[in-house]
């Protein structure tokens, strides 16, 4: 068996249309732009080249993009400010600290100063609390767009079983609270768990994120599953750098029955996620109907 690959891309593009369509007809309707704040401090890399994807793709569905760029060396109280006047301001519909932040500023903190109706990463504490009772609630991007993907594919997800493997407050937890929201029977696993490739095979949804690159291979793969990789690896074969996930693509794919590409899966679904998380942000501010199809 080859399995379906699943095209994140394109689906990323498809959740920008319709986010964008939306914008659109709040601007004709009732004349209201929703917005997002962006927040880097310092000048890491990796968080730069994120900062300015998600101001053009921002701007590319209509929205407003604040961006605010701080030195590495901004103090705590002058951070907290900036959120405390991004939290009052009526244009701002969304908020995102870039992370990691400078080793001197507390990200819980900060994190949780955000208002957490605002809070399209859905990190703050109250979020990751309504998540877990089961109620409405801004819900973190990687783990929606995961959930998106999986329902596109699936239908309804009732009764499988799903193996999230990573435990951490980004993406592993949150989406195992998803998929038990959607009636799913949920295993996490981890680093500590025992016969992981055991666990593994008994999944009909696995999804890998535990950042080690190509970790899971073709046999934990239950044959005809579905294998969502959220691994980023950079890494150096042949001399050459490559970008690779957390399941070894070719192995797994002869086993699985879908799977999502590394790049052109999961990752493009990330910003697609937060313009939707915005919108949705926007339209509970105004007391709007939510957005269909976008939200958890
Ligand atoms: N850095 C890497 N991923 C993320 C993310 O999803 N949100 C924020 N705020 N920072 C990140």
């Amino acid at each position: 068996m080859t399995a379906k690959v699943i095209d994140g891309k394109a689906f990323a593009a498809g959740v920008r249309a319709q986010v964008a369509a939306h914008v659109a007809k709040l601007a004709e309707e009732n004349g209201i732009q929703p917005g997002l704040a962006v927040v880097l401090v310092g000048e890491d890399p990796a968080s730069k080249v994120y900062v300015k994807n998600k101001h053009a793709s921002t701007i590319e569905v209509g929205m407003a993009s604040f961006e605010h760029r701080l030195p590495a060396e901004t103090s705590e109280a002058t951070l907290l400010a900036l959120i405390d006047s991004l939290n009052a301001d009526p244009k701002v519909h969304g908020i995102l600290v870039q992370l990691p932040l400078p080793a001197h500023l507390n990200s819980e903190l900060v994190i949780n100063r955000i208002s957490p109706a605002k809070d399209v990463d859905g990190f703050h504490i109250s979020n990751v609390g309504l998540l877990g009772t089961g109620q409405k609630s801004m819900v973190p991007c990687t783990p929606l767009g995961c959930l998106m993907m999986l329902r596109d594919h699936h239908g309804k997800l009732a009764g499988l079983n799903a193996v999230v493997v990573g435990r951490s407050n980004i993406v592993g937890k949150p989406m195992a609270q998803l998929l038990l929201g959607d009636s799913c029977t949920v295993t996490i696993a981890h680093s500590r768990t025992k016969d992981l490739a055991a666990v593994c095979r008994g999944a009909d949804i696995l999804v890998a994120a535990v950042g080690r690159p190509e970790m899971i291979t073709g046999d934990m793969v239950k044959p005809g599953a579905t294998v969502i990789d959220v691994g980023i690896n950079r890494i150096e074969r042949d001399g050459k750098a490559k970008l690779v996930g957390d399941v070894h693509y070719e192995s797994a794919a002869a086993v699985a029955g879908a799977i999502t590409p590394v790049p052109g899966g999961v990752g493009p679904m990330t910003i697609a996620c937060l313009l939707a998380n915005t919108l949705t942000s926007c339209c509970r501010a105004n007391g709007l109907p939510e957005p269909k199809g976008l939200t958890a």
